[in-house]
């Protein structure tokens, strides 16, 4: 059974992407898989900043984030399109948990894991095009990110009076891309 973490790139209350990630994440839960859902809230760290790490090592919360990453074996992520790419808090927080530590070899937060991506906007292309750099992003840092992604335009429309998703295509959309996620991680994760 894969282990999925999953952490929207938002922490504004009734985010549309945490609304979006709570639907594929229901969709990996049906597909068997356990999914750990987080705010980035809970991991304030500071910005990255070099002379900071070599005078304190990475900060206490940005570590526990980075084990949290270590300790499952892939990701959902929703993201909101901040000017086209990815907002600093994400990020922030991937950052610092590619850092490597003592005798680490290789980015044990991201190699040989899987991450399905989403976004969601009020605007007309949902956020389409952060999936692209958050999709180069990721994979850089040698994450395997699954064919399927979403980007939900007009979320505003999709929404119920407790801000989350009602719209049945939407919810088979979203649904599908947490299962196919739960799978690919089924196939490939070690
Ligand atoms: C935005 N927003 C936005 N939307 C979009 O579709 N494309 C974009 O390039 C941008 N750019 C952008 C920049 C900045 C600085 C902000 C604050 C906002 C709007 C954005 O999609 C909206 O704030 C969403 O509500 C953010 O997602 P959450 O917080 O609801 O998950």
């Amino acid at each position: 059974m894969p282990k999925l973490l999953a952490f929207a790139g938002s922490i504004r209350r009734n985010s549309y992407n945490q609304a979006i990630l709570d639907v594929a994440v229901e969709g990996a839960r049906e597909a068997g898989a356990e999914v750990t859902v987080i705010s980035l809230e809970d991991y304030a760290m500071p910005i990255f900043n070099e002379d900071e790490e070599s005078a304190h090592g990475i900060p206490e919360r940005a570590q526990a984030f980075k084990e949290l990453l270590i300790n499952h074996d892939g990701f959902l992520i929703a993201s909101p399109e901040y000017n086209s790419s990815y907002p600093a808090l994400l990020k922030n927080a991937l950052d610092w948990a590619s850092r490597k530590a003592g005798d680490e070899k290789v980015m044990q937060a991201y190699k040989g894991k899987v991450a399905g991506i989403m976004a969601s906007s009020a605007g007309g292309l949902g956020g389409l095009r952060v999936l692209v750099v958050l999709r180069m992003l990721l994979e850089n840092m040698g994450v395997i990110v699954a064919p399927n992604q979403k980007a939900i335009a007009k979320v505003s429309g999709l929404l119920d009076d407790n801000h989350a998703i009602s719209d049945e295509k939407t919810i088979k959309q979203l649904k599908g891309l947490g299962r196919d996620t739960a799978n690919l991680c089924e196939k490939v994760c070690q």
